[in-house]
């Protein structure tokens, strides 16, 4: 087995230290500038298909197993020992982050629009972000809501929403939809919380607990083939949203654009909250800072740069 450096994987271990990590999270930092050196493991990682070679996915998988994250070095011994068990879960698992906290950059738009509202998330996960009208939000001192979990979002150039909004109907759409109810299920999404982000475990746990109350309806299927039929199940009375908050980055560049000519054609509202490549927006005024920021866009039009967990809110002036 070579233990030569692939520079593909070098590369994607790097951006993902420069671009996500750094600042964030420094366990994942230490490692992800770790295995970029690590020939041993880019030669394992070369065994499974590309899209699963991912630096969030192997790390969670790793914790799933109860792999330490804090020292590379004992990381990458657990990584090559277990890589059977490693590779199986790498094969099986994806990247479903569930971040209700991102429900704070989508209460803006969802608060303004007609109410009741008919919620459609595509690429939903376990469908944590279909339920803005029952977690609280603190924008600064400014608190919409009560209860748990509480999301805090830095909100600059907008006046901070005063209502939750009022859901008639909620649907998500998922390849491979997750089970709140499901402790399996519910490990894996702890498993995806970056080591240190204890705030965001909590709030998981919080949202899991919400969504588990009154568990949401989730439909397996891909968000172009089976979009039109779960929008058909729409209450008539209610303003339909389709929506979705980091998804597109993982669907094929033809398959977004099917996407997007089709969610025109709908009744509603289209609310899309994506990296800056995925819809290929004409111009863009500059992001806050260097870090990895959303678009948030109400039926196409570009409004605002979100940070990737709804932490900030930054409205285009
Ligand atoms: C990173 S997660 C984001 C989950 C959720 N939107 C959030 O922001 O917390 C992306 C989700 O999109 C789903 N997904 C990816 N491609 C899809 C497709 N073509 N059709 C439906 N769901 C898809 C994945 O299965 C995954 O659950």
């Amino acid at each position: 087995m070579t233990t030569g450096v692939d520079a593909a994987i070098a590369a994607s271990y790097v951006e993902f230290a420069d671009r996500e990590a750094r600042g964030v999270s420094p366990a994942y930092e230490r490692l992800a500038r770790s295995v970029a050196r690590d020939g041993r493991l880019h030669a394992l990682l070369g065994t499974v298909p590309e899209a699963k070679r991912q630096p969030n996915l192997l790390f969670a998988v790793v914790r799933l197993l109860g792999g330490p994250v804090e020292d590379p070095a004992a990381f990458g011994e657990f990584a090559a020992a277990h890589w059977p068990e490693v590779a199986a879960q790498l094969r099986t698992r994806a990247t479903q982050t569930n971040e209700a906290g991102r429900c704070a950059a989508l209460l803006p738009v969802l608060a303004a629009l007609p109410q009741p509202l008919a919620l459609l998330e595509v690429g939903a996960s376990a469908g944590l972000c279909l339920y803005p009208d029952r977690y609280a939000y603190r924008y600064g001192d400014h608190r919409v809501g009560s209860g748990e979990p509480v999301l805090d979002c830095a909100l600059t150039g907008a006046a901070p929403p005063n209502r939750r909004p009022v859901v008639a109907w909620r649907a998500g759409l998922d390849l491979n939809p997750l089970d709140v109810t499901d402790p399996a299920d519910v490990a894996w999404l702890d498993a995806l919380v970056w080591p240190e982000q204890a705030h965001r475990r909590a709030r998981l746990r919080a949202a899991s607990a919400v969504a588990a109350a009154d568990p949401p309806l989730l439909v397996r299927g891909d968000l172009v083939d089976d979009l039109p039929a779960l929008a058909a199940r729409a209450p008539a009375g209610a303003t339909l949203v389709v929506f979705h908050t980091s998804v597109l980055y993982l669907v094929p560049a033809p398959r977004r654009a099917a996407f997007a000519d089709l969610v025109r054609t709908l009744p509603g509202h289209w609310l899309a909250n994506e990296t800056p490549e995925v819809l290929g927006h004409d111009a863009l005024p500059e992001p806050p800072d260097g870090t990895l920021h959303n678009v948030l866009t109400l039926d196409g039009t570009p409004l605002a740069w979100t940070r990737p967990h709804g932490q900030a809110v930054t409205w285009f002036a």
